[in-house]
Order: structure tokens, then C-alpha cells, then sequence
């Protein structure tokens, strides 16, 4: 999503040390009929998995999250909760922590909790499309009395261009939770130098990410035995039903996922277990399915530090250092700006 030029943001104070901004425009809407109508004629159905997350969807994401088989997001936190003291001790004068699709922000606090044990002061700044920032933000500002936070209800670029002509202190900008393995390998590259942007020499980018390891832990991890990745999955056709007035019998798609491991990516399917065709009146068209015909739901991409370094080279940063755990399964990338930039 690029930025949206001239927005002026609204500003509100939730509290002394809590202020949310806004842009004064309503946030430009995807238009969910054009990309689905894009994606189920095409010859190769697909489906974007950035419509996963309508309510029920994300309720079903935080399911998976608590899954055994579902280890990423786990093992990330344990990242966090063992290393946010060496993060925190190798970034001495960052006093201002910028974090992307926060959500909840929950895995952040740790990170938080050690930046504030060696600071008097620090600002947090979650940028999400979700209102959800608030709420969690308001908790925050009563668990850590040095913390002020800035909330910005936004899309990242918008956000990063509106608090950095505001706010010039060193900073760590945080990209958590291996979302930048559901971007194409285009799509990050993009990404990373749109964040490139904002950068000083002193400041860093943290980005996690879900690393290559067995062809069965990781199938396992998509395909969890309590079904929520199933339901995940097979949500997005109950949103084109409730959103689209579209006709699909849920019950006659299923779910899988496959570890393609030339392309390092868990590949995400609903396949139709039999010939029909499907009345989408929201998109004016039926769509119509063979036995077998599978829609392509998802990509998300596991890395190895060779592709890690690779994608910095590639949007003209440097990987400088990573935080992972025993197995090695995750790990939290730090970049920063090439000498000389
Ligand atoms: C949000 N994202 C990082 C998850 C992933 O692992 O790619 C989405 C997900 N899809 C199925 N399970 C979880």
C-alpha cells in the first residue's frame, strides 16, 4: 500500500501519555469485489490473504497461534522474552520504538519492559489499520510509567512519513510476527526500501522471520489437528458469502498445505471436491469450479540468513545482527543503512 499523499492527521488525547492520530480522511478502502473477481477468473484461481482478516478470521488467526503445531509465534516471543535485554543493551541511545501492525502489541512488552529498565523516558509508536492500537495502548501507559505512546491509525507509510517529520530521536522500527513471509519477493524488497526511507545511520529495522526447517514440522504447522487453520482458511469464502452475497457450500471445499520447497514457501489451498459452479452476485458472475480445482490462498515464505542477507542487498541495506532461538526455527533480523549512506 503506498502512501497517500497530503493526509493531515487528527490528534487525540487519550491520556498525558497517550495520544492516537488519525488522518482526516477515511482510510482508502480495498476494493474486495474488483480482487476477488480478479482472482476467481483468472486461470489460476486465487484469493489475496490480506482478506483473511475479517473478525471471525482474526479470532481464528489468534486460535492458530495457540495451536501446538503452530510454533512461530511462540518461539518469537521467546526470542523476545530472553533477548529484549541484548537488544536493548546494543541500541543505547534509541528512544523512540516505531512498531508496524502492532495489533495487540503484546509481544512488544518485553521489549518495552527492557528498553525502560536503562531509560527514563521512551516513546512507542504502533501503526495499525486496527482500532485495537487504543485499547492496548491505554494498558500500556498504565503498566510503564516512562512510556509515552503515539499511536497512529494508519497504513505503514502514511504513519512512518507522519511521525517522522514529527519525531526526529533515534529509532527501532519492529516488523514482528514472519507477516513479511505472506509478501511476494517483490513485495518485500518494496518494503524494505520504503522503510530505507525513514532511516538514519543509528537507527534499526527488526523484522522477524520464519526459518527453512523440516518439510514436516513445517506442513504440520498449516495443517494443525484441532482444524483452526482449516476454518482460516475456508473463512475467506464464507467472507466473498457474507460480503459479496456470494453461494459457496463451504463443505464442499477443503483446506491443505504444502511445503514447496523450491520456492521455500508453505503454499495454502481450498480445493473443490467436485464440479459446480458458484453465483457471486456482489461480483456479477457465477465462477465455475472443476472436480479438484483448486483456489491458491496464501504464500508464506521461510528464509534461510542467505536470503535474509540477499533481501538486504537488494533494497540497499545491511543485515547487522539476529536474535533466534535454540533450534534456530525463527529468528529477529536487524538492518540498518549502509556505511557511507
Ligand atoms: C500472519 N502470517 C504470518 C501467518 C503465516 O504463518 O504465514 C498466517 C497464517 N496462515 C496460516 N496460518 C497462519
Amino acid at each position: 500500500m503506498s502512501k497517500t499523499t497530503d493526509l493531515i492527521f487528527n490528534e487525540e488525547i487519550i491520556n498525558e501519555r497517550l495520544r492516537v492520530y488519525k488522518p482526516n480522511n477515511s482510510l482508502h478502502i480495498d476494493s474486495f469485489a474488483d480482487d476477488v473477481k480478479t482472482g476467481l477468473t483468472s486461470q489460476n484461481k486465487f484469493l489475496l490473504p490480506k482478506y483473511f482478516y475479517d473478525e471471525k478470521g482474526s479470532e481464528y488467526f489468534e486460535r492458530i497461534c495457540e495451536t501446538e503445531e503452530y510454533y512461530p509465534t511462540r518461539t518469537e516471543i521467546s526470542i523476545l522474552k530472553n533477548l529484549s535485554d541484548t537488544i536493548s543493551e546494543r541500541n543505547p541511545g534509541t528512544n523512540l520504538i516505531i512498531e508496524l501492525g502492532s495489533g495487540s502489541s503484546f509481544k512488544t512488552n518485553y521489549l518495552l519492559r527492557s528498553f525502560l529498565k536503562s531509560r527514563r523516558s521512551l516513546t512507542y509508536v504502533p501503526i495499525d489499520v486496527s482500532n485495537i492500537l487504543i485499547e492496548s495502548s491505554r494498558i500500556l501507559t498504565e503498566n510503564y510509567s516512562g512510556l509515552s505512546v503515539k499511536g497512529v491509525i494508519s497504513f505503514y507509510e502514511d504513519g512512518m512519513d507522519f511521525i517522522v517529520s514529527k519525531d526526529k530521536a533515534t529509532k527501532l522500527v519492529l516488523f514482528l510476527g514472519s507477516s513479511i513471509g505472506n509478501f511476494s519477493e517483490e513485495e518485500r524488497i518494496e518494503f524494505m526500501k520504503m522503510l530505507k526511507k525513514y532511516m538514519n545511520n543509528s537507527d534499526r529495522l527488526l523484522i522477524g522471520f520464519d526459518l527453512i526447517k523440516s518439510k514436516k514440522i513445517l506442513e504440520d504447522a498449516y495443517n494443525d489437528r484441532k482444524g483452526f487453520t482449516a476454518k482460516f482458511n475456508l473463512n475467506i469464502i464464507q467472507r466473498i458469502n457474507n460480503e459479496l452475497d456470494g453461494k459457496f457450500d463451504l463443505t464442499k471445499f477443503r483446506h491443505s498445505s504444502v511445503f514447496n520447497e523450491e520456492k521455500n514457501r508453505i503454499e495454502m489451498y481450498l480445493t473443490a471436491i467436485e464440479k459446480m459452479d458458484v453465483e457471486i452476485k456482489g461480483i456479477g458472475t457465477s465462477i465455475s469450479f472443476d472436480k479438484g480445482e483448486k483456489i491458491h490462498t496464501e504464500n508464506s515464505y521461510k528464509f534461510n540468513y542467505k536470503i535474509i542477507n540477499k533481501l538486504a542487498e537488494d533494497s540497499g541495506m545491511e543485515f547487522s545482527d539476529y536474535y533466534t532461538d535454540e533450534n534456530e526455527y525463527f529468528s529477529i533480523c536487524a538492518f540498518k543503512l549502509k556505511a557511507g549512506e
